[in-house]
């Protein structure tokens, strides 16, 4: 019966549209943390709690204590028992920890219990190494831009992959006297597994967008670097269609400023990566806007804002949230393959942009052009997000 098999039919679509977009459950584990962190992570759970509505998932959160939130109750910067929830969730959303340096009471303990020496522990025992750092000019956003429009030109769009377990952050280090003289030493060292691992995700993320890399050492001086170098372009023979050139990290740092449009993937060291990560942002107009994950070898991610604890502004409800927003949407492309909800997070958040919302920090720097944007708060700006999911 033709009636009968167009029924058939009908079922088969229905079954299949079902399998496509299944539901899931997401076990996540938050970390407020410090200063503006418990504010723009209840942002960003309020736009995942929107995405599960809206796509039929299911989110459990778990909250654990870290960096001067953990040390004001537990007596220390991340306790074991939270590594062990943060271990046995899916995905880790972090807000951001740390206090003023100069004037909180945490920056007057030994180094190891102060708020940073939580988030490197955490990094370290999750074995996250490859920290994806994304600095991409918003067309909306170009007015907040600090470098002129013939720099800009028609924007830039790079992701820096910076190795987040080596280096110097990890390397023995100690303070004593030699001869008399108070001396302080920090170790900088890279085994060559170590770097392949990271130049492998490097050259990997480049295949998926403009497949350049341009990988950041200082191999006219140091040793690191020039085995870096070695590595790397052994990686590199493995991928062919990727463009590789080496760039000594003090030109890299003028280059950021000079030429952004350059830049595709820059793939670095620890500490050179969180230096010209910091600069990356700021020519994209604000830290508030970028998003970041550290990854392992699994699927398990740490997704948190590129920005600090921002003390200053901490409690007056005006600390961008979209950086935080936009890492929920990294956890949900990288940790749970959800590509479809990622990007509808990353459209509500363009949708908001075009339609001239703007926190303190990305408005307009000239005066004139103030007027024509709308200044929000940070929960305004997590209303808007979500309400255009
Ligand atoms: C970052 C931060 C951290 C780092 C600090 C808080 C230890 O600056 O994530 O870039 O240096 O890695
Ligand atoms: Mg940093």
């Amino acid at each position: 019966m033709p009636n009968n098999r167009y029924t058939m039919w009908f079922l088969e679509i229905l079954q299949a549209e079902k399998g496509a977009c299944h539901k899931m459950n997401l076990n996540i584990v938050c970390i407020p943390g410090d200063g503006i962190g418990p504010e723009i992570v209840a942002e960003a759970k309020k736009v995942l709690d929107k995405v599960a509505q809206k796509y039929n998932h299911s989110i459990t959160y778990k909250d654990i204590l870290m960096g001067g939130a953990s040390i004001d109750a537990c007596g220390e910067p991340l306790t074991e028992e939270a590594i062990a929830t943060a271990k046995a969730a899916d995905a880790v959303l972090m807000g951001s920890i740390g206090g003023n340096t100069s004037t909180s009471p945490w920056y007057k303990l030994p180094p190891h219990l102060r708020p940073e020496a939580g988030l490197l522990k955490l990094r370290k025992s999750l074995n996250l190494f490859a920290n994806l750092r994304p600095a991409y000019l918003y067309e909306e956003l170009k007015a907040a831009c600090p470098l002129r429009d013939d720099i800009i030109g028609s924007g830039f769009d790079m992701m820096i992959m910076r190795e987040l377990t080596g280096g110097l952050y990890f390397g023995e280090r100690s303070t004593k006297e030699v001869d008399g003289v108070l001396t302080a030493i920090d170790t900088l060292t890279y085994n060559e597994n170590e770097i392949r691992r990271i130049a492998i995700k490097g050259f990997e993320i480049a295949m998926k967008r403009r497949k350049k890399v341009t990988s950041v050492d200082k191999a006219n001086v140091l040793d690191s670097s020039r085995l870096w170098r070695k590595i790397v372009e052994e990686v590199a023979k493995d991928y062919p269609e990727v463009t590789l050139e080496h760039m000594l990290v003090d030109n890299c740092a003028m280059q950021l400023v000079k030429d952004p449009k350059q830049f595709d993937v820059i793939l670095t060291e620890n500490m050179f990566g969180d230096i010209l990560s910091d600069e990356a942002s700021m020519v994209t107009g604000s830290i508030g806007m970028l998003s970041s994950a550290s990854l392992n070898d699994t699927k398990f991610g740490l997704y948190e804002p590129s920005g600090g604890s921002a003390p200053d502004i901490a409690g007056k409800g005006i600390a961008n949230p979209i950086a935080t927003i936009l890492s929920a949407a990294m956890m949900l492309r990288y940790s749970f393959d959800l590509d479809c909800e990622a990007d509808a997070i990353e459209a509500a958040v363009k949708k908001v942009l075009e339609e001239g919302y703007r926190t303190i920090d990305i408005m307009p720097q000239e005066e004139g052009r103030r007027a024509e944007v709308t200044q929000v708060g940070t929960v305004q700006m997590g209303d808007l997000i979500s309400e255009r999911i």
